[in-house]
């Protein structure tokens, strides 16, 4: 009772006398409690606390409609709903093979007691770690379609916490994070220097994406996101400097609007994670349980897989995407002049096969495949790309024969420059021409501005063509890979061939720009990851001098590329380094080669954001483990109990770490390598340098490991 009190206060305090009859709507589960009710104006209103601490003070909730101010209040409960949910499922590939799904929901049926009467339901769940919630318009007769002009939803924060952000770009996530209390958040100044970002379009000055990540003084993590994003425009957040007050800014579309709606229908979730361990928050399904169960029946094609790619070499300027520099001439021949330096020809995409096929890599990506590069972006064109048109230099036929003459699967690429209309005009032609050649997986981009014109990457219609792609992929049996597009919210649930995306700075920007820093990959997992796995490219090994733009390289040392395979999990990873870099360091390579992409479990050992992040994990039916370690800048001692381990079995760990003298700015290649034996009484203490890693592979223990000493 007095609990509710203190609770009825705050809300008091904040929207004034609340009507005598108004109690409060409670749910909870473990130390997570949410709060809901009227104020005295009818406007619906929530709070959440954990354990003790108040994390949601008072905060509203609802939507606008364009011209017709009166929707959002004067509403009444009539009724509410509860029920209680602990489920398991399986999903078709990931972190674990079993996820729970255990939750109090709570559906609050609102009815307007003037004017039109109209009815608006707010569904809440309440997990171990959070809460999720949604807007739900039931079919009724004065709202048919609609248009949000708005949405009201606040999360009213308690302090200036630590946060991790990015700006809130309708067009990219592309930016580095930065580390700043609320009270400092000004997106203008990112948004003005990111100029190795190719489009931008920030309109709030205070505006800041989605996952937002959170740590109170008091020591709780805080993520703020959303799940389920389809049929709707995204969210980013507004922050009020002054009242560290969040309310949701939606992507508005060309026009301004921000999302058109047809009742019965309903809002993506908004997703609050807590915890006062930063584990909690990486180990969180509630994005992923909030999504509906896949919609594609048969998954048997379906396969999570590493590959190389026909890549790295154009991001570092060894070759080009396009096979011509001439754009105003034909040769006497009448076709294009070739400026002999394409890299996807022929020859040069058997040889990564031939790499592929020698060292369990399942698939091939090849870039620059098609006409369409000359000019490829940065003129708003309709028409830039035909995705079944090869390069005269590139074999279609000769490759896939080949390819399958080796057992290596071929990964179509699409860029579409932006041009998601010509995309759409040409994807069944796309998925056959993929289809006859024996494309399983495709990787689509959308550098530029999107065409239709004025709509962004991160509105509703893009939102719709995204789904509507991984839809037509699905029919085709194509597995997709997204590049720039709206960051994910647990659709792979949903659409299991989605398997990855980009949606972030992956570490390309360390090819072509100033990189990422050193601290970019303890940052996002707990940001851009929580919606959905990374295509980040991991695995360069050359971490120095395949530029030549003085001072450029990536910001890791090696032993930190082969760790992100561990702690920035996608079933979708790429060995992104050029086989010849590989070739030199095939003791390294072991790791990539060996680490697996789909998992039975998972175990987050300890993280903090920005700082660290040590993950171990069970490969799916072998019962080996892969571990890796992360640091920032700064060098540190990973302490690693193997308590995961099976009691009473013998395992060989092989520990890929960085040399005593390693440093990712000075000497970041330098790496060494030891096998050992453990077992679940075992610690490892594994040194990383600053910006450095360690990846570990834990086997079962064999015949052939006799004389491997013992780890101490
Ligand atoms: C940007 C993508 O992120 C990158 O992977 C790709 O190579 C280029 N666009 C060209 O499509
Ligand atoms: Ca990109």
């Amino acid at each position: 009772m007095k609990k509710i009190f203190i609770c009825l206060f705050s809300l008091i305090t904040i929207h004034g006398a609340i009507a005598q009859e108004n109690k409060a709507i409670e749910a909870s589960m473990n130390k997570v409690k949410l709060q809901f009710m009227l104020d005295e104006d009818g406007r619906p209103v929530y709070s959440v606390n954990y354990g003790q601490s108040e994390v949601i003070k008072a905060s509203r909730l609802g939507i606008k409609l364009l011209n017709d101010s009166n929707f959002d209040d004067h509403f009444e409960l009539t009724r509410t709903e509860k029920k209680s949910v602990d489920e398991t499922w399986e999903p078709v590939w990931g972190e674990v093979s079993t996820i729970r799904n255990h939750y109090e929901q709570v559906t609050v049926h609102l009815k307007q007691q003037t004017g039109q009467k109209r009815l608006l339901n707010i569904v809440f769940r309440v997990f171990e770690d959070g809460v999720g919630f949604r807007y739900e318009f039931p079919q009724q007769p004065n709202l048919k379609y609609f248009i949000v002009s708005d949405e009201l939803t606040e999360f009213s924060l308690t302090d200036d916490h630590k946060t991790f952000w990015i700006p809130g770009d309708y067009d990219s996530n592309e930016y580095p994070y930065t580390i700043s209390p609320l009270s400092k958040v000004d997106a203008s100044v990112l948004a003005k220097s990111a100029t190795d970002i190719a489009v931008r379009f920030v309109p709030d000055q205070y505006g800041i994406q989605t996952p937002l990540m959170m740590k109170t003084a008091g020591g709780l993590y805080i993520n703020i996101h959303e799940a389920a994003l389809k049929d709707y425009t995204s969210m980013q957040l507004h922050v009020d400097t002054k009242t560290f007050k969040l309310t949701a800014n939606l992507v508005a579309d060309a026009v301004g609007n921000k999302a058109y709606m047809h009742a019965p229908c309903k809002t993506p979730w908004r997703t609050i994670i807590i915890s006062d361990k930063a584990t909690d928050i990486l180990a969180s399904k509630m994005v992923l349980n909030l999504n509906d169960p896949s919609k594609i029946d048969n998954t048997a094609w379906i396969k999570p897989m590493k590959f190389v790619g026909v890549w790295w070499e154009m991001q570092t300027g060894k070759s080009t995407w396009n096979y011509s520099d001439r754009l105003d001439t034909l040769g006497a021949d009448g076709n294009p002049i070739p400026n002999g330096r394409h890299g996807g020809n022929t020859a040069n995409v058997k040889r990564y096969i031939d790499f592929a096929a020698k060292n369990g890599m399942q698939g091939v990506l090849v870039e620059g495949w098609n006409i369409g590069w000359e000019d490829w972006f940065g003129n708003w064109k309709e028409n830039v790309f035909d995705f079944a048109k090869p390069y005269p230099d590139f074999d279609v036929k000769a490759i896939s024969d080949y390819a399958a003459s080796k057992s290596v699967k071929m990964i179509m690429h699409n860029e579409t420059s932006g041009s998601a209309t010509s995309y759409e005009r040409q994807m069944d032609t796309a998925f056959r021409f993929m289809n006859k050649y024996g494309y399983t997986s495709v990787k689509t981009g959308y550098v530029g501005k999107i065409i239709p014109r004025g709509e962004h990457h991160d509105g509703q219609w893009m939102i719709d063509h995204y789904v509507r792609v991984a839809e037509k992929a699905a029919q085709y049996h194509v597995m997709l890979d997204s590049h720039e597009p709206v960051r994910p919210t647990g659709l792979q649930r949903t659409y299991p061939n989605w398997l990855a995306s980009e949606a972030g700075r992956g570490n390309e920007y360390n090819a072509f720009s100033n990189g990422n820093n050193p601290n970019h990959e303890t940052i996002m997992p707990f940001t851009r990851l929580m919606g959905g796995p990374m295509d980040y490219t991991p695995g360069i090994f050359k971490i120095k001098g395949y530029s030549d733009v003085p001072g450029r390289q990536v910001h890791t040392t090696l032993a930190k590329q082969l760790a992100l395979y561990i702690t920035m999990y996608s079933p979708l990873a790429m060995a992104a380094d050029l086989p010849e870099n590989y070739e030199k360091r095939m003791d390294a390579f072991q790791f990539i080669k060996d680490v697996p992409v789909d998992f039975e479990d998972s175990k987050i050992i300890e993280a903090e954001p920005g700082e660290y992040i040590t993950i171990a994990r069970k490969e799916k039916g072998t019962g080996n483990w892969y571990l890796g370690a992360i640091t920032n800048e700064n060098s540190r001692n990973a302490m690693v109990p193997l308590d995961f381990l099976d009691k009473g079995k013998k395992y060989v760990a092989t520990i890929y770490a960085d040399a005593t003298d390693a440093d990712w700015k000075n000497n970041p290649e330098a790496y060494q390598i030891n096998s050992y034996t453990v077992n679940a009484g075992t610690k490892l203490n594994l040194k990383l340098a600053n910006g450095g890693g360690a990846a570990v592979s834990i086997k079962l223990l064999t015949d052939n490991d006799k004389g491997v000493k013992a780890y101490k």
